[in-house]
């Protein structure tokens, strides 16, 4: 496909090369799910149309930015982490023209468009993968992919032991051209993603180039898929006696954040600061440390990295401080801002994670108590907003959406959910179409259905239902947007002042400003700080005390 594009648009304010504005210092991110956001064309399924006629209510709700997972040519064997071409849209999302209007349209509300690479793998259906399997072994092609022979007697056996994050072997044998067995590749995810050796300077090469390609294009950034999983640790060993599952996230493992990756975000780095504007990369990048995940935002590499240690705290107040100082303490040395992140595609959403027992991760497959779980999500909301850096909100949580936890089994699509003890599975209860309207088909996210069920009673949470309304979870996100930019600056610094509060109180202190917040199920009382000025439940402060109710967050001015 050959699309004639116009001229490119690029960034939003000032242009000049070798300007950086460092808008992303302090950003709100939110994070787009093309598939659930909103439907242009009436056929069940989001799309790039129906976002960019969104795009004046994230302009409203008051977000600097707005990342979209990836929307490029794709089976969709992982919801388009599997692309086909990273350079072509997927028809079930729009054409390139699609995608270059909604750069633009973006642009001109004063939004920055950041989209998702996903340089560890292809999909199998990628021209590459198609190739290497079609000539049989020794095909060139097959050296960028990771291909090797079986272990045992007739090669029956995997080359190593590792696991696919979707559960199962992370090798699937191929057939030969002839139809007889043939070597294995290596997919640490579904087998319809094989990884890319990045030893190889083609992989190198096509990478460099598609960075070029979308930032021609106007983006204004990335977030890099599996950051850091590109590399494989020399000789692809064995992990050994160990639980994989256990391991993933708390040990640097041989296919996950080896040291070699960062040589290819430097040189990513340098490609992105030759272009005007202020182009970002922003590592998904799960390691067992924050100290590990600050090597990936060092001055000549990425710019940000998604804070999963954060992302994973229970509502505890003794937890919560704890992560926020080693997280500020882990940025400081490499001059990178901190970031905070409640939900995402991947992970339970937070409403629903705190409406259940602490300790259950991010993964979780009960509804819980929801009234308790919205409670403490708005309260967590107020808290990750008035921390310095940058904050990303995941499409549908500021309507205080919960889980969908009771999917019917053939409505999903997750692949891990097919895939025998995955560590995931259950995804798409996050990632069910948002509700825009009170009623009407799918409640406003298109006129042709939604591509997963939507519950019942999802109209009440719609932009319709709480846009206005007082005390609404809507207008709390989008009075605590301005706030944090207009009046109080709170996204600046890389500081946070601890005052003394009460057991499972937390009260941050930043300049002119403090945040109080009540992890625990009891009101507490406590000496009025200043003048209130966002709560997440409705506070009185009565003289010199007030009790700041259970599981509660308020912002005061002082
Ligand atoms: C990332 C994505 C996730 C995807 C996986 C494989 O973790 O966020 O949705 O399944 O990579 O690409």
């Amino acid at each position: 496909m050959t699309q004639h594009l116009a001229a490119p648009s690029t960034g939003t304010s000032d242009d000049t090369p070798g300007h950086r504005t460092g808008w992303w210092q302090d950003a709100v991110i939110y994070q787009v799910y093309p598939r659930s956001f909103a439907d242009g064309n009436g056929d069940g399924m989001g799309d790039l149309a129906g976002v960019t006629a969104r795009l004046p209510y994230l302009r409203d709700l008051g977000v600097d930015a707005v990342w979209l997972s990836p929307f490029y040519a794709s089976p969709q064997a992982d919801a388009g982490y599997d692309v086909a071409d990273y350079r072509a849209i997927d028809p079930m999302f729009g054409t390139l023209l699609d995608a270059d209007a909604l750069i633009r349209e973006a642009h001109g509300l004063g939004l920055r468009i950041i989209v998702d690479l996903v340089p560890n793998h292809s999909s199998d259906q990628h021209e590459w993968f198609k190739r290497a399997l079609a000539e049989g072994p020794g095909s060139p092609l097959r050296e960028r992919y990771h291909f090797r022979p079986g272990k045992g007697a007739d090669g029956e056996l995997p080359p190593n032991d590792w696991e696919s994050i979707f559960g199962g072997p992370a090798w699937t044998r191929t057939t030969d051209p002839d139809g007889t067995p043939g070597e294995w590749y290596l997919h640490l995810f579904a087998p319809e993603q094989p990884d890319f050796n990045w030893e190889h300077p083609a992989v190198a090469d096509e990478f460099r180039s598609i960075l070029r390609f979308w930032l021609d294009m106007g983006v204004d950034g990335f977030r890099v898929d599996v950051a850091h999983g590109l590399v494989k640790a020399e000789g692809l060993p064995d992990l050994g006696a160990h639980d994989q599952l256990k391991l993933l996230g708390n040990d640097v493992m041989p296919f996950f954040d080896q040291d070699g990756v960062h040589a290819i975000y430097r040189s990513w780095r340098t490609i992105l600061d030759e272009y005007p504007g202020d182009r970002i990369l922003v590592a998904e990048a799960w390691t067992p440390t924050v100290e590990r995940t600050a090597n990936y935002v060092r001055p000549d590499e990425m710019h940000q990295a998604f804070n999963f240690q954060y992302l994973s705290t229970d509502w505890d107040a003794a937890e919560l401080r704890k992560v926020v100082d080693s997280s500020l303490a882990a940025m400081r040395p490499v001059g990178a801002p901190a970031t905070w992140v409640l939900s995402n595609h991947d992970v339970t959403r937070h409403s629903t994670r705190f409406a259940n027992p602490p300790g259950l991760g991010t993964q979780i497959r009960t509804a819980g108590d929801r009234e308790l779980g919205l409670r403490r999500a708005r309260a967590a909301t107020l808290l990750m907003l008035a921390l310095p850096g940058s904050a990303y909100v995941y499409q549908g949580e500021e309507l205080g959406l919960p889980d969908v936890t009771d999917l019917p089994d053939e409505a999903r699509q997750d692949p891990s959910f097919f895939r025998a003890e995955g560590q995931d599975g259950f995804r798409d209860g996050c990632r069910v179409p948002i509700p825009w309207t009170r009623e009407g088909s799918s409640y406003g996210f298109g006129d042709g259905g939604s591509w997963l069920p939507q519950p019942a009673g999802w109209g009440e949470m719609s932009v319709e239902a709480q846009t206005g309304s007082d005390g609404s979870t809507l207008e709390l996100y989008r009075a605590a947007i301005a706030a944090r930019r207009e009046h109080l600056g709170l996204g600046a610094g890389t500081d946070v002042e601890w005052l003394d509060a009460p057991e499972g109180v937390l009260a941050l202190g930043r300049p002119g400003f403090v945040c109080t917040v009540n992890t625990t199920g009891a009101p507490v009382r406590m000496a009025v700080p200043g003048t209130p000025l966002i709560a997440s439940t409705p506070v009185t402060a009565d003289g010199d005390t007030f009790e700041l109710p259970a599981d509660t967050t308020v912002w005061w001015t002082v």
